[in-house]
């Protein structure tokens, strides 16, 4: 019989199950009511429109589309992409763009040509779970800096940069997500993003701006990203069409400066040699006919109704100990309860009462967040948040 475990990488060897992915097989149980997952709402995904592209595309362009593809993407869905950005006022063009399967496998083609083992990424602190097991798998280590309500603290992280450069291991970037970031639902202050832009030009670290939820805002004005104020390539920006189209069409993008793009497109070439071009025409489609902008703003005002009702239910249920975050936008908010409380071991009476969350620990690379939870608002209907919340609330009384 193989010992596979004795055949596995040293890379691999680090590689554990993931809760939201655990947790996910829960979501497909009907009567569970999960706040787990990072899921747009089915009912909003836009059958008809997607039909119509999906029949033009299979009637018009089939030798593309069924085609392999160039590794960078469709040149006419990258145009798109370059257009886009500069409309963002990223100084871009087509050669700074390259697609991905999504923004899960940028991250991990990020970590794949930036990272050898010991290399640190410095991140938030919580920070996006997918992000942490990706630098993960490729032996990085992930220091996270603490956030306040601005976002990541900019005096904490040069004080870390400076004790870190005085160590033998290279800090290889800066990860953040600045808009409505996941799992904490903060947005960095236009401020602190200058901040954290002038540490990287000083220290010369790239910032990876990951930016799937900058679309969704619900209140408040827009904040610029970094990648616009940014005039000299000190950035490696990052979005999906995940959280604003569908997940399930795999495709995100890159922008970022030519050598670097050169590079990721080289680690793809290995990893999948393109993303699908059938995906990447349909998705074109879809924006070329002006679906998206009217697409956004729907989902922005349906998901908006199910943040103030888990908000309001909070005000009404929680005890005065528990503190959570109001997010202008996204998917998630966090939730911090009193120090004592693990919510990890409260998911087990969560889940007799049908809730599902994801407990604060895995957002942290060193295990930090024990009192903490993420919660998503975007699946579930408001009256379901709303009840949700209450069942929560009775778990957390027992644990006071
Ligand atoms: C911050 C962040 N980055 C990346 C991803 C990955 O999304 P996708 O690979 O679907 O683009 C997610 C998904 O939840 C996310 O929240």
């Amino acid at each position: 019989m193989i010992s596979w475990d004795a055949l596995f990488s040293e890379r691999a060897k680090t590689m554990k199950a993931s809760a939201i992915r655990e947790l996910l097989k829960l979501v497909t149980q009907p009567d569970i009511i999960s706040f787990g997952g990072g899921l747009p709402d089915p009912h909003f995904f836009p059958i008809h429109q997607l039909q119509e592209c999906v029949h033009d595309v299979l009637e018009t362009n089939s030798a593309i589309a069924l085609q392999y593809g160039a590794t960078e993407g469709v040149p006419a869905l990258r145009s798109w992409l370059a257009e886009d950005a500069r409309s963002k006022g990223l100084d871009v063009t087509v050669e700074n763009v390259v697609v991905t399967a999504s923004s899960q496998q940028a991250l991990d083609l990020i970590a794949k040509v930036m990272l050898d083992p010991g290399d640190i990424a410095l991140v938030e602190g919580p920070s996006y779970l997918g992000a942490l097991q990706a630098f993960a798998a490729f032996q990085g280590q992930a220091i996270a800096i603490d956030m306040d309500e601005q976002g990541i603290r900019t005096d904490i992280l040069e004080e870390r940069i400076k004790a870190i450069r005085s160590g033998t291991r290279p800090i290889k970037f800066i990860y953040a997500v600045p808009s409505f970031q996941n799992p904490a639902g903060i947005t960095m202050s236009i401020e602190r993003r200058r901040q954290l832009l002038d540490i990287s030009q000083r220290y010369n670290i790239p910032i990876v701006e990951d930016h799937p939820y900058h679309a969704l805002r619900y209140e408040g004005t827009r904040v610029p990203s970094i990648a616009s104020l940014d005039a000299d390539g000190h950035v490696i920006y990052l979005e999906t069409f995940s959280k604003i189209l569908s997940p399930g069409f795999r495709l995100g993008w890159v922008v970022a400066p030519e050598p670097f793009t050169r590079k990721l497109a080289l680690a793809k070439q290995a990893t999948d040699l393109c993303s699908s071009p059938f995906n990447q025409l349909i998705v074109l489609e879809f924006c070329k006919r002006g679906y998206l902008e009217p697409h956004v703003a729907h989902i922005r005002r349906e998901y908006a109704k199910k943040r103030d009702a888990m908000l309001n239910a909070m005000d009404e249920f929680f005890p005065k100990e528990v503190k959570w975050t109001r997010p202008e936008g996204g998917m998630f908010l966090w939730v911090e309860l009193p120090k004592g409380i693990d919510t990890t071991e409260m998911l087990r009476d969560a889940l007799e009462v049908k809730v599902a969350y994801v407990g604060g620990t895995g957002f942290y690379p060193d295990g930090r967040g024990e009192n903490c939870m993420r919660l998503n608002f975007s699946y579930s209907t408001p009256e379901i948040n709303r009840e949700g919340i209450r069942r929560l609330s009775e778990c957390i009384r027992k644990r006071l």
